[in-house]
């Protein structure tokens, strides 16, 4: 038994350094050439962000078929399922980002990198402007107080704008929180969609606590310090107020027994159940949890209104709606998805899209409608499929398998433009068609879905195949979404990192200081 330990311990450990290796000697990308050798020019794909859908479509495309730019004013992917663990600080921000060039300097052909951010796309010229950025946010660019932005001071120089041609373009840019234009939120809230965000959500936390800290028990100001208030019990809401009632019992009662016992959260929820994508016996648990572990859970409430202090809203009850208010220290806003600028914008210059709302509409190839070179995939577009990282991962993967095909469609239709006298063009043209309308459609393949609800357990609706759908929850669920969180990351170094910050939980607890 030791001999067959030692010898899995070492080609366990010989595979892990071969991995690592790797990924720390990605070896240098060869500069390409704009033609290839049968005299074809390569066409242009323009790929903007650099989120779930676009990197996906990137690592699966062939870029040595094509002449690829990517447009992101963020300079990594980040690894979004973990992002509700990053506040309090479960898991480290670093740990759950990649960075772009880590990924294009991985692949066959050379990617053209842009900081920066796409402002404009016109159809008709294939152009797109784009701006040089250095910022990251949520969204709600101007008056969005959740976003913590970075400017650069470049000496006096101007903003840096510039177009850029494409033949192809593939627009991943996801969308942005939803306010529905409620007063208030976008200037009093923190949204839970980018780093910044987690930043700023642990800054806000910790200045509570301790601004509360001084003040005296009785103090009505520390009572409405103490109380955090999440509005939206989708799974973003649920999942960040589970980490937060996590850090409270785990570890504040530890460093501040007296603040701690007085924080509460709450999670105010329009609709009568959290978690509405979920089975019924997994809400139901889901609130039993939330019971046990003291967040208070307010469904059927609809916030109206913010203001710098208070959220207000009415609850529907049976003898009709009442007015409530919640006083709060600290408010996270996670009431869904909504069209980004540059998304919106291109609804009124293509007919076709006129009556999109929440995204563009696409066929079953992605192929935006109304256009002929324009794809979308991700939070941005409009399919039948919830707006989750697992659809725009699928999507990305068969977009790079699509634009291989098309590579060979574009090759032959250079032949048949290029014939010489010996050249069988009707029979090439028969195999452009065949292959034009075999080109496979998109086929959405649900695994399931998972959500952390705090205390060290998970809720999952798990799918296999066709023929069997399970429905669990508790601490073999919480383990389960673990390894499933650690298999789904990007690259062995997150893996490692991720694995790494969970232990040093798990032996020395989380602090209270301030970044
Ligand atoms: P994103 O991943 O959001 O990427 C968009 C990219 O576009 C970003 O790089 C952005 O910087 C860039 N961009 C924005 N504007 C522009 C512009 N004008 N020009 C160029 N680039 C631009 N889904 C799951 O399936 N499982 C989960 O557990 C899960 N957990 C989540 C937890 C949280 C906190 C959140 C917020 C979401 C979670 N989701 C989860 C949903 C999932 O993250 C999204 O569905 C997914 O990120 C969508 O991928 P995307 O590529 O469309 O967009
Ligand atoms: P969501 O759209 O899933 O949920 C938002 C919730 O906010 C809804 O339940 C809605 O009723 C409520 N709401 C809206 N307006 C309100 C108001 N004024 N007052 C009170 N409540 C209000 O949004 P969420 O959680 O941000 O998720 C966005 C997408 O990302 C979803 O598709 C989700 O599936 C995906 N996601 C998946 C995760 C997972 O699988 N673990 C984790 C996080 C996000």
């Amino acid at each position: 038994t030791k001999r067959i330990t030692l010898f899995s311990l070492l080609v366990g450990g010989g595979i892990l350094s071969y991995y690592v290796y790797l990924e720390s000697h990605p070896g240098q990308q060869e500069k390409q050439a704009p033609f290839f050798k049968n005299g074809q020019k390569k066409k242009t794909i323009v790929i903007l962000g650099s989120g779930w859908g676009s990197m996906s479509f990137l690592k699966n495309l062939d870029t040595s078929l094509y002449n690829v730019v990517l447009v992101s004013p963020r300079n990594y992917f980040l690894f979004t399922p973990l992002l509700p663990s990053c506040p309090t600080g479960t898991v480290e921000i670093r740990s759950i980002i990649e960075p772009v060039r880590a990924i294009t300097r991985k692949l066959k052909g050379e990617v053209t990198y842009m900081e920066a951010e796409a402002t404009e796309i016109d159809p008709v010229t294939k152009k797109i402007t784009v701006k040089q950025s250095t910022t990251v946010h949520s969204g709600h660019s101007g008056d969005d107080s959740s976003s913590t932005k970075s400017t650069v001071d470049y000496g006096g120089m101007e903003e840096i704008t510039t177009s850029v041609d494409y033949d192809y373009l593939v627009i991943g840019v996801g969308a942005q929180p939803s306010t529905f234009g409620i007063p208030g939120v976008a200037a009093h809230s923190v949204f839970l969609k980018e780093i910044t965000d987690a930043v700023t959500i642990r800054k806000r936390l910790m200045d509570v606590i301790e601004a509360a800290n001084i003040l005296p028990k009785d103090d009505p100001e520390r009572k409405r310090l103490l109380n955090i208030v999440v509005c939206g019990g989708g799974p973003t809401g649920v999942e960040v107020a589970g980490e937060l009632q996590d850090y409270i019992d785990q570890d504040l009662t530890k460093w501040m027994p007296e603040v701690a016992s007085d924080l509460k959260v709450t999670v105010v929820e329009a609709k009568s159940r959290v978690l509405n994508t979920f089975s019924d016996n997994l809400v139901h648990y889901t609130q039993d949890i939330f019971q046990d572990t003291n967040i208070d859970l307010r469904t059927d409430t609809r916030i109206k209104e913010v203001n710098d202090r208070m959220v207000m809203g009415t609850r529907h009850a049976k003898g009709g709606d009442e007015y409530v208010e919640f006083p709060y220290g600290l408010l996270i806003w996670a009431t869904g998805n909504a069209p980004r600028g540059i998304v919106t914008s291109l609804f009124s210059k293509i007919d076709a899209q006129r009556n999109a709302k929440h995204g563009l509409f696409v066929d079953d190839r992605l192929l935006v409608n109304g256009t002929d070179n324009i794809y979308a995939l991700g939070d941005c577009s409009t399919l039948k499929y919830a707006p989750t990282a697992q659809v725009a991962f699928q999507e990305g993967i068969f977009l790079g398998k699509h634009f291989k095909a098309l590579h060979e469609i574009d090759t032959l239709n250079y032949r048949i433009e290029n014939a010489h006298a010996n050249d069988n063009v009707e029979s090439l043209k028969r195999r452009v068609d065949r292959l034009q309308k075999n080109l496979p459609i998109f086929v959405y393949n649900h695994k399931g879905s998972l959500a952390y609800i705090g205390s060290e357990r998970a809720v999952a609706d798990l799918v296999w195949g066709s023929w069997s759908k399970v429905s669990t929850g508790g601490s073999f669920t919480f383990l389960f979404w673990r390894s499933a969180y650690i298999y789904m990351c990007l690259s062995v170094k997150n893996q490692i990192l991720v694995c790494i910050d969970w232990a040093k939980v798990y032996m020395f607890g989380r602090d209270c200081s301030k970044e």
